[in-house]
């Protein structure tokens, strides 16, 4: 590389993954890419993308495509937040200040994870036009969980996604074998700061339904539930208060052997009856994969490794880059299936071809 010259981006998610990994920590790119026990639900949720195939309606003179979506935390330039992924300073040294940046120079909505190291106050103003929604693994200790709700407030997040599929934390061998335990010195999750100490991340079988009743009455921030995988939830869900579900399997990092998220849209679509929006992550990689999740019933999709892959390989500029090239993937795809914006997909636009 010659001096005053930018390093050239890599074009496609693939190659920001390759460059990912060639510029990571292995323990770290495994803490990352990696997925519990045999990854078979890592795998399957890219695999059942690649299962659907795109069937595109022609002469509907639709014009240009908008691409932007109105949730309840907030509008977005398009139907694809930023899903909340821990530690991002093991990827670039600005960690999650550089990923709000990417995600405000999209318009699109970050999700900060709890395990974030960077506190929110400081996500927030590193970014002051970024919509962030702050995602809560609810603390046992309520007290505390209370602290923590009331910080993203203040930090002016838009909604509380809590994260209910994590009872316990995944067992990922790849963590194993690296012995990847921690964070290494100086990093910290820094929205789990009390007083001068930070607290350990707990995952607790212990919380319940009513958990979700206290943080409805906790706080005004609509709440969005992320993990929800079981239709038989989703109505709990709404009658506890959710505003919107994000179907998810934690990008096959908790339970191994889910289904793909894919798989299971449509009927947690159906059993939602529009009565809240419904989301889904997990495998989205193109502009295509988001356009067959929308026809399919999706109000938008979360990218998670996609990010850290931008942000390993080429920082804020890279986390830009990949939320821009699946922007223009998105504005394409709604284009040649002759759609003028998302609401014109619908589930006869897809077709399963195995
Ligand atoms: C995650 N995910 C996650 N979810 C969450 O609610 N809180 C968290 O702190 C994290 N941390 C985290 C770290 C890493 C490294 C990854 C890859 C994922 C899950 C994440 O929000 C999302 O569900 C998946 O990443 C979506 O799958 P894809 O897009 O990575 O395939
Ligand atoms: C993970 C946790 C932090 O997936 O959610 O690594």
């Amino acid at each position: 590389m010659t001096m005053g010259t930018i390093p050239r981006l890599p074009a496609t998610p693939r190659e920001f993954e390759e460059a990912a990994r060639a510029r990571l920590d292995p323990a770290h790119y495994d803490y990352f890419a990696g997925g519990a026990g045999d990854e078979v639900t890592l795998r399957a949720n890219e695999a059942a993308f690649g299962r659907l195939a795109l069937l595109p309606r022609v002469l509907r003179g639709a014009g240009e495509p908008r691409t932007e979506v109105a949730l309840p935390g907030g509008r977005a330039s398009m139907p694809v937040l930023v899903a909340p992924t821990a530690f991002h300073r093991l990827a670039d040294p600005e960690g999650e200040r550089a990923t709000a940046r990417a995600a405000a120079a999209n318009g699109t909505i970050m999700m900060v994870s709890m395990a974030s190291t960077v506190g929110i106050e400081e996500v927030a103003a590193a970014a002051p036009d970024a919509t962030l929604w702050f995602q809560l693994y609810v603390q046992p200790d309520m007290p505390f969980t209370e602290t923590v709700v009331r910080r993203a407030e203040a930090a002016g997040c838009a909604a509380l996604v809590v994260t209910v599929d994590s009872p316990a934390r995944g067992v990922r061998e790849r963590e194993l074998a690296h012995g990847f335990h921690d964070l290494p010195d100086g990093l910290r999750c820094e929205n789990l700061r009390d007083g001068e100490a930070v607290r350990s991340l707990v995952m607790s079988p212990d919380i319940g339904w009513e958990h979700i009743d206290r943080l409805r009455r906790m706080t005004e921030l609509p709440i969005v539930l992320k993990g929800i995988m079981n239709p038989a939830d989703v109505r709990p869900a709404i009658e506890h208060g959710a505003a919107a579900l994000l179907v998810s399997n934690h990008g096959g990092r908790q339970l191994d052997t889910l289904p793909a998220t894919l798989d299971m849209l449509p009927s947690v679509v159906a059993a939602a009856r529009g009565a809240v929006p419904v989301l889904l992550d997990g495998g989205v990689r193109r502009g295509t994969d988001v356009v067959k999740a929308l026809a399919l019933g999706a109000a938008a999709v979360a990218v998670g490794r996609p990010v850290l892959w931008g942000l390993a390989a080429g920082g804020e500029r890279g986390a830009a880059r990949v939320l821009a090239l699946l922007r223009a993937e998105v504005r394409e795809a709604l284009a040649l299936c002759g759609c003028a914006s998302p609401a014109d997909l619908d589930p006869t636009m897809v077709r399963r071809t195995c």
